[in-house]
Protein backbone atom coordinates (compact mmCIF):
# COMPACT_ATOMS: atom_id res chain seq x y z
CA UNK A 1 0.00 0.00 0.00
CA UNK A 2 1.41 3.07 -0.98
CA UNK A 3 1.91 6.06 1.70
CA UNK A 4 0.57 9.25 1.47
CA UNK A 5 0.60 12.73 2.90
CA UNK A 6 -3.17 13.81 4.41
CA UNK A 7 -3.31 17.75 5.12
CA UNK A 8 -6.25 18.41 7.11
CA UNK A 9 -6.98 21.91 7.57
CA UNK A 10 -9.86 24.07 9.10
CA UNK A 11 -11.18 26.54 11.80
CA UNK A 12 -10.18 26.34 15.44
CA UNK A 13 -11.83 23.55 17.32
CA UNK A 14 -13.35 21.76 14.87
CA UNK A 15 -11.81 18.70 16.24
CA UNK A 16 -8.96 18.53 13.54
CA UNK A 17 -6.45 16.93 15.89
CA UNK A 18 -8.74 14.07 17.33
CA UNK A 19 -9.09 13.28 13.58
CA UNK A 20 -5.81 13.40 12.38
CA UNK A 21 -4.82 11.31 15.66
CA UNK A 22 -6.85 8.58 14.84
CA UNK A 23 -6.00 8.69 11.19
CA UNK A 24 -2.65 8.36 12.21
CA UNK A 25 -2.55 5.76 14.57
CA UNK A 26 -4.92 3.46 12.48
CA UNK A 27 -2.43 3.19 9.21
CA UNK A 28 0.34 3.63 11.30
CA UNK A 29 1.63 7.26 9.96
CA UNK A 30 3.29 10.07 11.85
CA UNK A 31 0.83 13.06 13.23
CA UNK A 32 2.24 16.19 13.70
CA UNK A 33 -0.06 18.83 15.25
CA UNK A 34 1.31 22.43 13.44
CA UNK A 35 -1.17 24.30 15.70
CA UNK A 36 1.14 23.19 18.63
CA UNK A 37 4.21 24.55 17.21
CA UNK A 38 2.75 28.47 16.71
CA UNK A 39 1.60 27.95 20.15
CA UNK A 40 4.91 27.05 21.17
CA UNK A 41 6.46 30.35 19.58
CA UNK A 42 3.44 32.32 21.12
CA UNK A 43 4.85 30.99 24.63
CA UNK A 44 8.57 31.57 23.81
CA UNK A 45 7.09 35.33 23.08
CA UNK A 46 5.09 35.17 26.16
CA UNK A 47 8.29 33.87 28.17
CA UNK A 48 10.67 36.63 26.32
CA UNK A 49 8.55 39.91 26.59
CA UNK A 50 8.17 40.21 22.55
CA UNK A 51 4.30 40.02 23.33
CA UNK A 52 1.60 40.83 25.83
CA UNK A 53 -1.70 42.52 26.29
CA UNK A 54 -1.65 45.11 23.28
CA UNK A 55 2.07 45.07 22.74
CA UNK A 56 4.13 42.87 20.13
CA UNK A 57 7.64 43.03 19.64
CA UNK A 58 8.01 41.47 16.21
CA UNK A 59 11.76 42.67 15.47
CA UNK A 60 12.89 41.06 19.35
CA UNK A 61 10.94 37.87 18.12
CA UNK A 62 12.04 37.15 14.82
CA UNK A 63 15.71 38.02 16.12
CA UNK A 64 15.17 35.20 18.42
CA UNK A 65 14.28 33.09 16.02
CA UNK A 66 17.49 31.33 15.46
CA UNK A 67 17.28 29.74 19.39
CA UNK A 68 13.79 28.60 18.79
CA UNK A 69 14.15 24.85 19.28
CA UNK A 70 10.90 22.90 18.41
CA UNK A 71 10.43 19.14 19.08
CA UNK A 72 7.59 16.36 19.00
CA UNK A 73 8.70 13.62 21.19
CA UNK A 74 6.34 10.64 21.05
CA UNK A 75 4.63 10.07 24.54
CA UNK A 76 3.56 5.92 24.44
CA UNK A 77 1.55 6.43 27.61
CA UNK A 78 -0.45 9.02 25.77
CA UNK A 79 -0.16 7.62 22.39
CA UNK A 80 0.75 10.66 20.57
CA UNK A 81 3.80 13.02 20.26
CA UNK A 82 4.73 16.08 22.78
CA UNK A 83 5.78 19.46 22.06
CA UNK A 84 8.76 20.38 23.50
CA UNK A 85 10.15 24.09 23.02
CA UNK A 86 14.22 24.42 23.93
CA UNK A 87 13.79 20.72 25.13
CA UNK A 88 11.16 21.36 27.51
CA UNK A 89 7.48 19.63 27.68
CA UNK A 90 5.34 22.41 26.65
CA UNK A 91 2.11 20.13 26.16
CA UNK A 92 0.28 21.62 29.08
CA UNK A 93 1.43 25.62 29.07
CA UNK A 94 0.46 25.80 24.90
CA UNK A 95 -2.89 25.26 25.32
CA UNK A 96 -4.29 27.83 27.45
CA UNK A 97 -6.78 30.45 26.63
CA UNK A 98 -3.80 33.21 27.39
CA UNK A 99 -2.05 31.60 24.70
CA UNK A 100 -4.62 31.08 22.52
CA UNK A 101 -5.66 34.69 22.65
CA UNK A 102 -1.68 35.49 21.08
CA UNK A 103 -1.23 32.61 19.28
CA UNK A 104 -2.89 34.10 15.84
CA UNK A 105 -1.08 37.99 15.97
CA UNK A 106 1.94 35.81 16.05
CA UNK A 107 1.40 33.30 13.20
CA UNK A 108 0.43 36.45 11.01
CA UNK A 109 4.41 36.82 11.15
CA UNK A 110 5.73 35.85 7.80
CA UNK A 111 9.41 34.79 9.53
CA UNK A 112 7.77 32.61 11.92
CA UNK A 113 5.58 30.88 9.47
CA UNK A 114 8.51 30.50 6.99
CA UNK A 115 10.78 28.92 9.90
CA UNK A 116 7.90 26.66 10.56
CA UNK A 117 6.75 25.61 7.02
CA UNK A 118 10.44 24.67 6.69
CA UNK A 119 10.58 22.27 9.86
CA UNK A 120 6.99 20.86 8.79
CA UNK A 121 7.93 20.00 5.10
CA UNK A 122 11.05 18.12 6.54
CA UNK A 123 9.05 15.91 8.77
CA UNK A 124 7.04 15.23 5.89
CA UNK A 125 9.20 14.36 3.14
CA UNK A 126 8.99 10.88 3.39
CA UNK A 127 5.29 11.12 3.33
CA UNK A 128 3.25 8.77 5.89
CA UNK A 129 1.83 11.76 7.69
CA UNK A 130 -1.55 13.36 8.81
CA UNK A 131 -0.68 16.90 9.19
CA UNK A 132 -3.22 19.61 10.69
CA UNK A 133 -3.25 23.31 10.66
CA UNK A 134 -4.52 26.18 8.52
CA UNK A 135 -2.05 26.15 5.59
CA UNK A 136 -1.53 22.51 5.30
CA UNK A 137 -3.42 21.90 2.07
CA UNK A 138 -2.34 25.24 0.39
CA UNK A 139 0.94 25.87 1.58
CA UNK A 140 2.90 22.82 2.92
CA UNK A 141 1.78 20.20 1.28
CA UNK A 142 0.05 21.40 -1.73
CA UNK A 143 0.55 18.15 -3.47
CA UNK A 144 -1.25 16.28 -0.69
CA UNK A 145 -2.64 13.32 -2.23
CA UNK A 146 -5.69 14.01 0.52
CA UNK A 147 -6.83 17.41 1.81
CA UNK A 148 -9.40 17.60 4.02
CA UNK A 149 -11.19 21.08 5.06
CA UNK A 150 -13.05 21.19 8.65
CA UNK A 151 -15.51 23.70 9.25
CA UNK A 152 -18.15 23.75 12.07
CA UNK A 153 -20.52 26.15 13.01
CA UNK A 154 -18.23 28.91 15.93
CA UNK A 155 -20.72 28.07 18.82
CA UNK A 156 -20.66 24.17 18.52
CA UNK A 157 -16.60 24.53 18.08
CA UNK A 158 -16.67 27.32 21.47
CA UNK A 159 -18.59 24.79 23.40
CA UNK A 160 -16.10 21.78 22.52
CA UNK A 161 -13.49 23.88 23.55
CA UNK A 162 -14.79 25.21 26.51
CA UNK A 163 -16.02 21.48 27.82
CA UNK A 164 -11.86 20.59 27.53
CA UNK A 165 -10.79 23.36 29.41
CA UNK A 166 -13.08 22.92 32.50
CA UNK A 167 -12.09 19.52 32.10
CA UNK A 168 -8.23 20.40 32.28
CA UNK A 169 -9.43 22.93 35.15
CA UNK A 170 -9.35 26.27 33.20
CA UNK A 171 -11.16 28.30 34.85
CA UNK A 172 -12.42 30.39 31.59
CA UNK A 173 -16.32 31.36 30.78
CA UNK A 174 -17.94 30.20 27.68
CA UNK A 175 -18.10 33.38 26.42
CA UNK A 176 -14.32 34.21 26.63
CA UNK A 177 -13.63 31.41 24.42
CA UNK A 178 -16.10 31.79 21.74
CA UNK A 179 -14.65 35.65 21.43
CA UNK A 180 -11.11 33.84 21.16
CA UNK A 181 -12.58 31.03 18.36
CA UNK A 182 -14.15 34.47 16.59
CA UNK A 183 -10.97 36.50 16.86
CA UNK A 184 -9.01 33.91 15.92
CA UNK A 185 -10.96 32.70 13.10
CA UNK A 186 -11.02 36.61 11.83
CA UNK A 187 -7.18 36.67 11.90
CA UNK A 188 -6.18 33.59 10.87
CA UNK A 189 -8.27 33.81 7.54
CA UNK A 190 -7.65 37.88 6.93
CA UNK A 191 -3.85 38.14 7.36
CA UNK A 192 -1.28 38.50 4.19
CA UNK A 193 1.22 35.42 4.59
CA UNK A 194 -0.68 31.78 4.25
CA UNK A 195 -4.26 32.90 5.50
CA UNK A 196 -6.59 30.24 6.07
CA UNK A 197 -8.95 29.29 3.15
CA UNK A 198 -9.43 26.31 1.76
CA UNK A 199 -7.59 24.55 -1.03
CA UNK A 200 -9.47 24.20 -4.31
CA UNK A 201 -9.13 20.34 -4.16
CA UNK A 202 -9.98 19.79 -0.53
CA UNK A 203 -12.70 17.78 0.33
CA UNK A 204 -15.28 20.13 3.36
CA UNK A 205 -16.21 18.26 6.00
CA UNK A 206 -18.64 20.12 8.58
CA UNK A 207 -18.71 18.00 11.48
CA UNK A 208 -21.91 20.29 13.31
CA UNK A 209 -23.79 17.15 13.86
CA UNK A 210 -21.36 14.30 12.84
CA UNK A 211 -19.50 12.45 15.56
CA UNK A 212 -16.17 11.46 15.96
CA UNK A 213 -16.39 7.75 14.67
CA UNK A 214 -18.64 9.16 11.18
CA UNK A 215 -16.12 11.42 10.90
CA UNK A 216 -13.55 8.81 11.24
CA UNK A 217 -15.25 6.70 8.82
CA UNK A 218 -15.92 9.34 6.14
CA UNK A 219 -12.19 10.40 6.16
CA UNK A 220 -10.87 7.11 6.24
CA UNK A 221 -13.07 6.08 3.24
CA UNK A 222 -11.91 9.03 1.48
CA UNK A 223 -8.32 7.46 2.72
CA UNK A 224 -9.39 3.73 1.10
CA UNK A 225 -10.33 5.63 -2.01
CA UNK A 226 -6.62 6.97 -2.59
CA UNK A 227 -4.36 4.64 -1.14
O1 LIG B 1 -4.66 24.35 15.66
P1 LIG B 1 -4.59 25.36 16.80
O2 LIG B 1 -5.91 25.92 17.16
O3 LIG B 1 -3.84 24.84 17.97
O4 LIG B 1 -3.72 26.55 16.18
C1 LIG B 1 -3.44 27.70 16.92
C2 LIG B 1 -3.21 28.87 15.99
O5 LIG B 1 -1.98 28.70 15.29
C3 LIG B 1 -4.25 29.10 14.91
O6 LIG B 1 -5.36 29.86 15.38
C4 LIG B 1 -3.44 29.88 13.87
O7 LIG B 1 -3.35 31.24 14.20
C5 LIG B 1 -2.05 29.27 14.00
N1 LIG B 1 -1.77 28.26 12.99
C6 LIG B 1 -1.39 28.68 11.73
N2 LIG B 1 -1.02 27.77 10.79
C7 LIG B 1 -1.03 26.46 11.06
C8 LIG B 1 -1.45 26.00 12.34
C9 LIG B 1 -1.84 26.93 13.28
O8 LIG B 1 -1.38 29.87 11.46
N3 LIG B 1 -0.63 25.58 10.13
Amino acid sequence: MKKITIAIDGFSSTGKSTLAKQLAKHLGYVYVDTGAMYRAVTLFAMQNNCIGIEFLDKDKLVNSLASIKLNFKFNPELGFAEMYLNDVNVETEIRTLEVSSFVSTVAEISEVRSKLVEQQQEMGKEKGIVMDGRDIGTVVFPNAELKIFMTAGADTRAQRRFDELQAKGDNVSYEEVLKNVVERDYIDTHREDSPLIIAEDAIEIDNSYLDRKEQFDAVLELVNEVI
